[in-house]
């Protein structure tokens, strides 16, 4: 059992301290945000994260885990390993802004009192545990012997407890075989667990760019299939039967090549870009980023571009009325960072359309954002209770997070509730063959069978889909 410190209680941070105490150790989880702290103590969870108020609240009785706002109270416990989990927003111009890891260097600096590892979870780019090592060196390295580790945090939202839990790798960016051994010691009770996990050793800068490639390889994956989707709806082929069929291919594998709207959150969208930086840095060129990034944003246009194409000619009432289904990023998150919906209400609701929003988890979060944007207009956005209030006199039902819970609708009793029963499905989230027999007019993302209007078709207005030339940089 090690005594650790995590500073951090945002997502990595909290369900790595929780998950840690789980396994044996003994966690204390140090953040400046005394509210949030106070809450933790309490045993609720600020994020929405399944199982994971639960385990908290076993976590907090056994005394596995605490929770403080002072870093003297912190270090009474003198800890054995200090894991930095604090967030590394995207900063001017793309770069990840690193300023707050190396605040906490600074007070860990401050504050060391025996041997220990400094673990770097925060994603930083390459070159930060350097950085690091050399504030601690500053301050605390000549008295204490002090390790700086990279250990990268591969978990998704929404099923980030499995993830941490059931990892497919640890990897440790080390160097020593000291610290090495004592990472071993720390996930010991995970690769026991988990026989599967594996533990992978290498150096930090290695390390530090693994999670970046990870999170652009994933992202290219899914616009990859976002602009094949495309080609299917062109060419009359369908987006899933290809995802099976390359899929299938044990190179390859099915793993996110789910065609839809793209991707958001709060990762791939700043990892994606802060590798840009590093390359452009680097003089080295990133013309496959781009390309992923405009494939992802186009796809939410083109989407909100066919709806409103197919009200135009479909609707005559005034004004138009559009359901939404699913606010947040993805399912099993309340998290509202680069949702699709963002956008995709924003395009609508500047053109007039009202819009009836429902989501089952994240409607407090989508209130906050919403109403702070500059086009938010109360007279033409409703918050539904429930996803049958949300379809009530609406001209097209437009499915953007695939919950679980929309799949027990009743599509007989949607149909009747709808002005006109259209769904335009951005996770091809419902079976065609289905949509069809309760007779709705269905569209979905590169499935062209049931598609009743040519989705690429040119509407004007702005361009859709191209591929910006490559800014090079100056330096
Ligand atoms: C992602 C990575 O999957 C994690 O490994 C990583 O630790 C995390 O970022 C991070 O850097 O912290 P997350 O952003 O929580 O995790 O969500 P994902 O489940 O990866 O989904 C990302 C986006 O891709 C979502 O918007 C999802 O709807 C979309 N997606 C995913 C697709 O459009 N198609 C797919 O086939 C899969």
């Amino acid at each position: 059992m090690k005594s650790i410190l995590v500073i951090g209680a945002g997502y990595v941070g909290l369900v790595s301290a929780i998950s840690l105490a789980h396994l044996g150790h003994r966690v204390i989880c140090l953040d400046i945000d005394i509210n949030k702290i106070e809450q933790l103590q309490l045993g609720n969870s600020p994020i929405y994260e399944p199982g994971l108020e639960l385990l908290l609240e076993t976590c907090v009785q056994s005394q596995a885990l605490s929770f403080t706002a002072s870093y003297d109270e912190a270090f009474m416990c003198k800890p054995s390993a200090i894991i930095v989990a604090v967030d590394t927003p995207m900063g001017n111009n793309g770069y990840c802004d690193i300023s707050r890891v190396e605040a906490v260097a600074q007070s860990i600096g401050n504050q060391i009192n025996s041997d220990c590892v400094v673990i770097i979870k925060s994603t930083v780019p390459v070159g930060t545990n350097r950085k690091i090592e050399a504030i601690l060196t500053t301050s605390a390295l000549e008295k204490y012997k002090i390790d700086v580790i990279s250990n990268p945090e591969f978990l998704r939202e929404g099923a980030a407890l499995h993830d941490f839990m059931h990892a497919d790798r640890v990897i440790v960016g080390v160097r020593s075989e000291r610290a090495e051994e004592i990472m071993r010691s720390i996930y010991a009770p995970l690769l026991n667990s988990s026989p599967k996990t594996k533990f992978l050793a290498m150096d930090p800068e290695s390390s530090e760019l693994t999670k970046y490639a990870a999170n652009s390889m994933l992202a290219m994956r899914i616009s990859f299939m976002n602009w094949l989707s495309r080609i299917a709806d062109k060419t009359g082929a369908n987006i899933d039967c290809i995802r099976e069929g390359i899929g299938s291919d044990r190179r390859i594998g099915t793993a996110f090549l789910q065609a839809g709207l793209g991707f958001g959150g709060s990762c791939f969208p700043k990892d994606i870009e802060a590798l840009k930086q590093i390359a452009l840095d680097l003089d080295i060129g990133a013309d496959l980023i781009y390309a992923i990034q405009d494939i992802n944003s186009s796809q939410r246009t083109h989407f909100a571009r066919t709806v409103l194409e197919y009200l135009e000619t479909h609707s005559k009432t005034e004004p138009k009325v559009v359901s939404i289904w699913g606010l947040s990023f993805k399912p099993n998150t309340d998290d509202m960072r680069e949702a699709p919906s963002l956008d995709i209400i924003e395009y609508l609701v500047k053109r007039g359309i009202s819009v009836q929003l429902f989501d089952p988890i994240a409607m407090d979060h989508a209130y906050r954002t919403i109403s702070n944007q500059s086009w938010y207009d109360p007279n033409r956005i409703i918050w539904a209770k429930t996803p049958l209030e949300a379809v009530e006199n609406s001209d097209a039902l437009l499915l953007i997070t695939e919950w679980d819970l929309f799949k027990q609708i009743d599509l007989k009793e949607l149909k009747t509730k709808m002005r006109n029963p259209s769904v335009f499905d951005g996770r091809n989230f419902f079976s065609i063959d289905e949509m069809e027999y309760y007779g709705f007019s269905y569209f979905s993302i590169g499935r062209s069978k049931a598609q009743e209007i040519d989705p690429l078709q040119d509407i004007g207005g702005e361009k859709e889909f191209s591929y910006v030339p490559i800014k090079r940089k100056t330096h």
